[in-house]
């Protein structure tokens, strides 16, 4: 079948990388992907978020099958879309999609059907999110509703700085729409993990956690990005732990949102909160995790074109995943100063060193390519994967491949893994 992946990040790559070895798939597309999905697929210089170009396009090649990474065109009704011109898509709807697109609609939802999170209230004026601020106190977090790239989120230390982001919200509007609402709940202490299902609407399939890095620099300091690197499987999630998971929270979801009248297809992230060994919810993604997903898919056995498709025809029972008996560790190469201002255009030295060793794949995610050279053109530029049946010798191989690669600049965490080792 012809198969196109909308998206061109380090996700993207990865989640290409493993459909092009399917026996099912024929030809490939990535819209728009990067410098790296150019030697497995056809790229496509149409954005992820033109809905309409990306219908036609589909409709014009005779696509049969579109994959989704990103959250906003899975928002703003995508998968809709592209099965009303009869193309068949992963992931969820836009009304199932909303468990990412509104932090409100997820917060009443969770406490509906009582999966454990946070405490909260929701807000849709200043004055009053201020006043629930003041009496709650600090620490206390504060959460634009809509979607933000990841920058609606302050944990704030003090009532000042939480005043402050509700200021930045309501009267700045600095989230515009996104923003009418905001969430504010209780700040939860712990360790965070990520665990991510396939779901057909009425089944669901675990695959392995993985645990994120978002801030920008070594000990969980500086601002936080999209992820600085993971790991998987991270074994905090301990066979109890993820019993619990499935049972607390991902299959009450599946089966709330079926009874919410949005019966959820594709993949489910629950970023979670392990606090005194009790999972709680900080949010659900309705996509496959960004850097977590470049940990994950190398391991995976099982054919996942084939795991997509049961999960868009239900048929999801009759699948059982297959994984290396292997640790994957991911580590992001970014651009200086990402996630605020950094340049782009930046020629990158020694990829093919590094295509050549054993047990590494290189994900691109900020990558073009330009007069037969690869440039930089992004926050987050590589993903450095390792693989080995030993957590260290993964990591190490990880920061051994990283020596060999080279652009003006380039910045990496040399931390991602650490946390692993207490729970080895
Ligand atoms: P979210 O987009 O809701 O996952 O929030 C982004 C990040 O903010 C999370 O990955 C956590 O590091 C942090 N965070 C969110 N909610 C809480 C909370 N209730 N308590 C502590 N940290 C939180
Ligand atoms: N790595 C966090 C995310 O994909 O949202």
């Amino acid at each position: 079948m012809k198969v196109a992946i909308v998206g061109g990040g380090g996700r993207e790559h990865a989640i290409a990388h493993s459909i092009s070895k399917s026996p099912l798939c024929k030809k490939l597309y990535c819209i728009p992907g990067n410098a790296g999905s150019l030697s497995i697929a056809e790229n496509i210089p149409i954005s992820a978020e033109d809905i309409n170009g990306i219908v036609e396009f589909c409709k014009e090649e005779t696509i049969d099958y579109v994959v989704i990474g990103p959250e906003n065109p899975l928002a703003e009704g995508i998968v809709d879309e592209l099965n009303k011109a009869g193309i068949k898509a992963f992931g969820p709807t836009k009304k199932a999609a909303r468990i990412e697109a509104s932090k409100s609609f997820t917060k009443n939802f969770l406490k509906k059907y009582n999966i454990p999170t946070a405490e909260y209230e929701v807000f849709e004026d200043f004055n009053k999110a201020k006043e629930y601020v003041v009496k709650k106190g600090a620490p206390i977090v504060v959460k634009a509703d809509g979607l933000a790239a990841g920058k609606g989120v302050t944990v704030a230390k003090s009532t000042e700085e939480a005043i402050k982001a509700l200021e930045e919200i309501f009267i700045n509007k600095r989230f515009g729409d996104a923003g009418k609402r905001v969430v504010v709940e209780e700040f939860l202490e712990g360790e965070e993990a990520s665990f991510l299902i396939f779901s057909d609407g009425d089944n669901i399939v675990p695959m392995i956690a993985a645990q994120d890095h978002k801030p920008v620099f070594d000990n969980d300091e500086g601002p936080n990005t999209g992820g600085m690197g993971a790991y998987a499987p991270a074994p905090i999630i301990n066979d109890t732990l993820k019993e619990r998971i499935i049972n607390e929270i991902m299959l009450k979801a599946i089966n709330g949102l079926k009874n919410e009248g949005a019966p959820y297809k594709g993949v489910l992230y629950a970023g979670l909160m392990i606090k005194d060994n009790n999972p709680y919810v900080l949010e659900f993604n309705c996509r496959f995790g960004d850097p977590e997903t470049q940990a994950i898919l190398p391991l995976l056995e099982s054919d996942l074109l084939e795991v997509m498709l049961a999960s868009t025809e239900g048929t999801l029972n009759s699948i059982n995943l297959k994984w290396k008996d292997s640790y994957a560790v991911c580590v992001v190469i970014s651009s200086g100063g990402y996630p605020l201002k950094y340049e782009k255009n930046i020629p990158i030295e020694g990829l093919t060193e590094v295509q050549n060793l054993d047990d590494i794949i290189i994900f691109h995610a900020g990558t073009k390519m330009q007069n037969g050279k690869i440039l930089t053109s992004g926050g987050r530029v590589l993903n450095v994967v390792a693989i080995d049946k030993e957590f260290k010798k993964a990591q190490q191989k990880a920061y051994e491949a990283i020596k060999l690669i080279h652009f003006d600049k380039m910045h990496y965490r040399k931390d991602i893994g650490n946390k692993a080792y207490k729970y080895l």
